[in-house]
């Protein structure tokens, strides 16, 4: 049997909530600027993840760690204008929590105030558990983030699949339930087992977003330039490709330039 779905006007902490109790999934796709945030927005996602990913996908950067708080700020700050209906999470950038509480509490304060951002996300699980309840405490609603975390990318190695060890998986197990118990509004896991994902979506009342973390969770989230194509060195099985936008822009690119260069643009109707 079909479940109504409940129309939201502007998604919020709540509205995820409510989405995981009625059995609705959650879309959650990433955005770094004004206008792939009014393509996402309006195309009906739950959740705008202004991702750290914006260090690789917008400045070209190896991992994520370069982005600074600042640029993660003008990031949010442009998809927040852009927003009308979906709940924007920004990611605290590496460096910005880890080191201590207060600091992790006036950096969040700052994407909070200065973006104009609904929630933040960060990495870990008890080894930044001061920083989360700090942010907390502040009111400031948190998203957690287990599995592969890419800030701590130079620990693990690789991006190759985590928690596939059942010493792992238990650590991630008790990760997840503690940052329930701590108040995080959500939790993203990223490139689990699917079996492992499940569990944990099925042990917890807040919802699970996962990437690469199989079809047992409450909600999916891609990057979105590699969902619509976009890019196209990143091959992940994880990864649907919508659309084949490098190529189709590509393409674009050697028209306009044919056009230019046989002064066929602009013709008579596009000049004045
Ligand atoms: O930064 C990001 O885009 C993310 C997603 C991969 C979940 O954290």
């Amino acid at each position: 049997m079909s479940v109504a779905k409940k129309q939201y006007k502007r998604i919020t902490v709540k509205s995820l909530s409510e989405m995981k109790a009625n059995g609705e999934k959650i879309s959650m796709l990433t955005a770094y600027d004004y206008t792939m945030a009014k393509i996402v927005d309006s195309g009906g996602v739950d959740v705008i993840l202004v991702g750290d990913s914006a260090s690789n996908v917008m400045a070209g950067h190896e991992t994520t760690l370069p982005i600074t708080l600042d640029q993660m700020i003008y990031h949010a700050s442009s998809v927040v204008r852009a927003a009308e209906r979906s709940l924007v999470v920004v990611d605290l950038p590496f460096g910005s929590y880890q080191s201590d509480p207060k600091e992790a509490l006036r950096s969040a304060i700052r994407i909070m105030k200065e973006s104009g951002g609904h929630s933040v996300k960060l990495e870990g699980g008890r080894e930044v558990k001061e920083s989360i309840k700090r942010i907390l405490h502040a009111g400031i609603p948190v998203m957690g983030h287990l599995g592969l975390t890419p800030q701590s990318i130079y620990k693990f190695g690789t991006y190759t699949v985590r928690a596939k060890e059942e010493a792992e998986a238990e650590k991630l197990i008790e990760d997840a339930l503690l940052l329930e118990k701590w108040g995080c509004f959500a939790l993203v896991l990223e490139k689990v087992p699917a079996a492992l994902a499940e569990k944990v979506a099925s042990q917890l009342s807040i919802p699970v977003i996962g990437i690469g973390a199989g079809a047992g969770v409450d909600g999916q989230v891609l990057v979105s330039h590699d969902m619509f194509g976009m890019t196209h060195e990143f091959n992940p099985r994880f990864l649907r490709r919508y659309l084949n936008l490098y190529e189709e822009m590509g393409d674009a690119v050697s028209s306009y330039v044919k056009d230019v260069k046989a002064k066929d643009f602009p013709n008579e109707n596009e000049q004045y």
